[in-house]
């Protein structure tokens, strides 16, 4: 074991207010910090002057750095550096690979904490003003991710998918909307079921699609949604009115 730690700190969902007053304490104090597409300027901007910045986020917009780099750049950096800080959008153990990097620190002896952050999921919609759960509406949440690696065909377990009843996350579903659309409809979930797509969530540039789960495909592409976009399907979507927010 070193002397260094690493803290995998989550930036949360957009808006740098959203971000914990320790990731943030900690970013302030960091001697080098990594990070990557989805954390907001405004807190980089709060990495001392000195400390070392590594960007390992989408390069050219497409081309990402192989995990296995990142995780080994974590590792020579603890040599070099006490404190490290790898900051992540939301939270870094949800859909954000932080646990491999955690587990390559460790096996390189070095010692990593981990610092929560709010996830998309939690702080887009709260943001927004609409609940994941509501009693009589839905009684549970779940989160998938529709990204399952490079050239790997989408394999989700659409029949138990298709529950009206449970507010349906898809994380990384833009791409692939028009096929999760179908083949939740196609497992017996409602097409009428009320379904949001949300581009840039919690920043000023957010930008919010309200349709049915069969017709929001085609929304996204007429309202050309930019990424990140977060999905969400499920009654929660059509409480808007009595919560008095106008979405549309
Ligand atoms: C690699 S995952 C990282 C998730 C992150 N660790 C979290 O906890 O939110 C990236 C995906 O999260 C969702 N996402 C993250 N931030 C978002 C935002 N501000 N607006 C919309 N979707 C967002 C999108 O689905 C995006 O494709």
């Amino acid at each position: 074991m070193t002397d260094s730690i690493v803290y995998l700190v989550g930036a949360g969902p957009g808006d740098p207010e959203l971000m914990t007053l320790k990731g943030m304490r900690l970013v302030r104090q960091a001697e080098a910090v990594v990070y990557d597409r989805l954390v907001s300027d405004e807190i980089l901007a709060e990495i001392p002057k000195d400390a070392a910045r590594i960007y390992v986020g989408k390069q050219g917009g497409t081309h990402s750095i192989p995990q296995a780099e990142i995780n080994a750049l974590l590792v020579d950096l603890a040599g070099q550096y006490s404190n490290v800080v790898r900051l992540k959008g939301g939270d870094p153990f949800v859909f954000g690979r932080g646990a491999e990097e955690a587990m390559a620190l460790v096996a390189a002896g070095v010692e990593v904490e981990v610092v929560p952050g709010i996830t998309a999921a939690t702080g887009i919609m709260s943001g927004i003003g609409l609940p994941l759960t509501h009693r009589g509406v839905a009684n549970g949440v779940r989160f998938v991710t529709a990204q399952c690696g490079k050239n790997v065909p989408l394999e989700l377990n659409w029949d138990s998918l298709a529950d009206p009843a449970t507010t349906l996350v898809v994380y990384m579903g833009l791409a692939k909307l028009p096929e999760i659309s179908s083949k939740l409809i196609a497992a017996g979930m409602p097409a009428d079921q009320p379904s949001l797509a949300i581009s840039q969530g919690t920043t000023d540039r957010e930008r919010i699609c309200r349709t049915s789960l069969k017709d929001l495909p085609k929304l996204v592409k007429d309202k050309a949604l930019e990424p990140p976009v977060l999905i969400v399907i499920g009654q929660v979507a059509n409480l808007s009115e009595d919560l008095g927010i106008t979405l549309d």
